[in-house]
Parts: structure tokens; sequence; C-alpha cells
């Protein structure tokens, strides 16, 4: 089979920089509670009214098919992996491929939040690899600053995240030695509810005890669940996490899912030129980093720049990287994701 590789690599994070101390005038926190927890010193919010997940998207696909020396025209099939969609529904694929000109070509929306990229890109490889497509665009990309809470009672989740977009192009590899080598896809749906927006939905209270929080009219046959007066009274309409039980997994899962991916392929840590997490939270990664004894020149952090962006948070520190020259032709790169699902993933590539 023909091995798939990242032909091009873009990226797009808004102007807008919001420091911690920004978010200070908001709610209650600080930039010291902010740096110690999380690594995060400012991140980007994208325009209101102006720019969306889907433009963003797009503005990272534009570099990453230049850079992979086709047009537009040439992409015969859309992933686009994001949990901030600009509607419900339909996907943002079908946004960015209006906004593109690329009308008529499938287009899938993923859903598995801070793994979206890697889970996308396996996709994206096995199309390459059986020879349905050419060039598969891959694209990461969220507008979080649009559905945060931004009282002190939102917090512990409000200063994590950032906005931003990430994209390949997936094309099959002329040097069967150099590529995707493999790609390690997992979860583990008893954390479901650690790290979720729940509403609006049709869960209807159904995975939870105490269905009163939801507030469901009694007297209405039909409907009635998916939006209730009582989610917008409390605004019950925020994404919760459980931050210990998601780092306590994180870290677990972060080293496992590498080290398969390296076992699979012969491999160790010590091989590794380049890994490149998931940012979820600095110190997850230097957790991972130190459990696998990676200097620190292998491994890529921005968090500090852009919060966590999900599922842009991986092609956006990958491009970051290679424009940097800190990934190069040869190299061995390493991607690891872990996030709401709870969903994790690796991919190994031979640059
Ligand atoms: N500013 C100031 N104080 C805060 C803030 C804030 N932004 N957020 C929470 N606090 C307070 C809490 O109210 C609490 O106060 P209390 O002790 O008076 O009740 C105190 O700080 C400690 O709160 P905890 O939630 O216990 O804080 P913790 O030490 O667990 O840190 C954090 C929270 C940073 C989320 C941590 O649990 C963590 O790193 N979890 C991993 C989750 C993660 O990284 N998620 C990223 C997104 S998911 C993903 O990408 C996989």
């Amino acid at each position: 089979m023909i091995r798939a590789k990242i032909g091009g690599i873009g990226y797009y994070v808004p102007e807008k920089v919001v420091t911690n101390h920004d978010l200070t005038k908001v709610m209650d926190t600080s930039d010291e509670w902010i740096r110690e927890r999380t690594g995060i010193q400012e991140r980007r919010y994208a325009e209101k009214h102006v720019e969306t997940t889907s433009t963003l998207g797009v503005k990272a696909a534009e570099i990453a098919i230049e850079r992979a020396g086709i047009t537009a025209k040439d992409v015969d099939f859309i992933i686009f992996a994001t949990l901030s969609p600009d509607y419900y529904f339909p996907g943002s694929g079908v946004l960015l491929q209006r906004a593109m000109g690329m009308q008529g070509i499938g287009a899938l929306d993923i859903r598995n939040q801070c793994s979206g990229f890697v889970y996308g890109l396996s996709i994206a490889e096995q199309f390459v690899r059986t020879g349905m497509y050419k060039n598969v665009l891959l694209v990461g990309a969220e507008m979080h600053s649009c559905g945060l809470d931004f009282t002190t009672r939102g917090r512990g989740v409000s200063v994590i995240f950032g906005d931003g977009g990430g994209a390949v192009v997936v094309q099959p590899s002329e040097d069967e030695n150099r590529g995707i080598l493999s790609t390690h896809l997992h979860a583990n749906g008893d954390g479901a509810e650690q790290l979720a927006y729940l509403n609006p939905g049709s869960h209807g209270g159904v995975h939870f005890e105490d269905k009163e929080r939801f507030g469901y009219p009694e007297d209405q046959e039909f409907g009635g669940i998916f939006l209730t007066q009582k989610m917008i009274d409390d605004e019950d309409l925020y994404p919760n996490m459980n931050g210990q039980a998601v780092f306590k997994y994180a870290v677990t899962k972060f080293p496992e899912v590498i080290k398969e991916a390296l076992d699979t392929n012969g491999y160790t840590a010590a091989d590794i030129d380049m890994l490149v997490p998931h940012q979820a939270n600095l110190r997850i990664s230097q957790f991972v980093q130190k459990r696998l004894g990676l200097a620190d020149d292998k491994v890529w952090n921005n968090i500090q720049k852009y919060g966590n962006t999900t599922a842009a948070s991986i092609p956006i520190a990958l491009c970051e990287a290679w424009e940097a020259g800190a990934v190069k032709e040869g190299d061995l790169v390493c991607l690891a994701a872990f996030g709401s699902g709870f969903t994790w993933g690796s991919a190994l590539i031979r640059w």
C-alpha cells in the first residue's frame, strides 16, 4: 500500500491577544494561578461577528494547500475537526468548502475534541493509502471564546482555552520510508461527562442521577428536552470539566499511547526527534516529557502563547515547530493527543 505523508501545513491564530491580566478584569483569577497550574500566559480570541471557526480553518487551509504545491481545486476530500462549530449542524466542513470554492467533494466533520486532529489524520491516511484520494485536507479549528463562561463561576475552564486553526494536506508519499508510519486511536466513554458540553442536547438527563438539574417540563408530551428554560436561567450552557480526573487520566494515557506508537515501529523514546503533544496543559506535557526522558528541545510547547486550542493545537504546534526548523526532513515526529470522551491517540511520522 502507498504510504501517506503530510505534504503541506499551515496555521492561523487571531490577532487579538488576551493576557491572564485581561481575564482578571472580568473574573476572580490571577496571572499567578493560571501560569502555575497551566503554563498559559496569553491566548488569542477571534473577532466576534467577523471570524468564525470555519473562517479560522480557511486561513490555515489556504497556507497548507499552497505549501502542498496544489490549489483548492485539487483537494478531493475535506475532514474538519472541531468541538466549537459555526452551527450545531451542518458541520463546519461544508462552510469551509463553500468559502474555498471546493463544492462537490466530500466533507466530513469529526467530533473528537482534543484528539480530533490525530483521529482525522488517521482517517486521511487510510483514504490516501487505499488510493481513494490524493489530496485530503484536514483542518482542526476552534473558536472557544464564543462559548465560555467569563464569570468567576466558569474560571476553572475559561482561562484554559484559546482560538485558532491548523491544517494539513495529506498526500501519497513518493518515498515508502517517509510519511505516516502508524496511527493509534483509543477511547473510553466511562469518562464522557468528566469533560463535556452537555446542553443543548438529546440526553434528557438519562446519564444523570440529578435530572432535576435540567428542569424538564413534566406536562409536555413531545419535545421539551433539547433546551429548557432552567438550562438558560441556570446558565447550564457551558463546558464542564473535572480537572483533576482529566489530569490523572491524561498523564497515564499520553505516555501509553506514545509507547504504543514507538513499539509498533520498533523505536524507543530516544529515537524521537520531536514530540508534539496536544497542548492541554504545560504541566501535563512536562510530566509526559519527564516520563519519557526527553530533552527540552525534543518537545514542542506553545500553550504559553495560545492556551489550549483543542483540535487546532497539534497542527498549530507542529507547523510552528516546522517553521522554526525544529522539524526537518527525515526526523521522527510523534504526535500525541488526549481529550474529552475520553479519547486519545498518537501518530508516528518519518518527516
Ligand atoms: N483562578 C483562580 N482560582 C481558580 C481558578 C482560576 N482560573 N480556577 C479554579 N480556581 C480555584 C478553585 O475554585 C479552587 O478554589 P477552592 O480551593 O477555594 O475551592 C482552587 O482554585 C483549586 O481548584 P482545583 O480545580 O482543585 O484546581 P486544580 O489544582 O485541580 O487545577 C486545573 C485546575 C488547572 C484545571 C487542573 O485540574 C488541571 O490541570 N487539570 C487538567 C485538565 C486540563 O488540563 N484540561 C485542559 C483541557 S482538557 C484537554 O485538553 C485534555
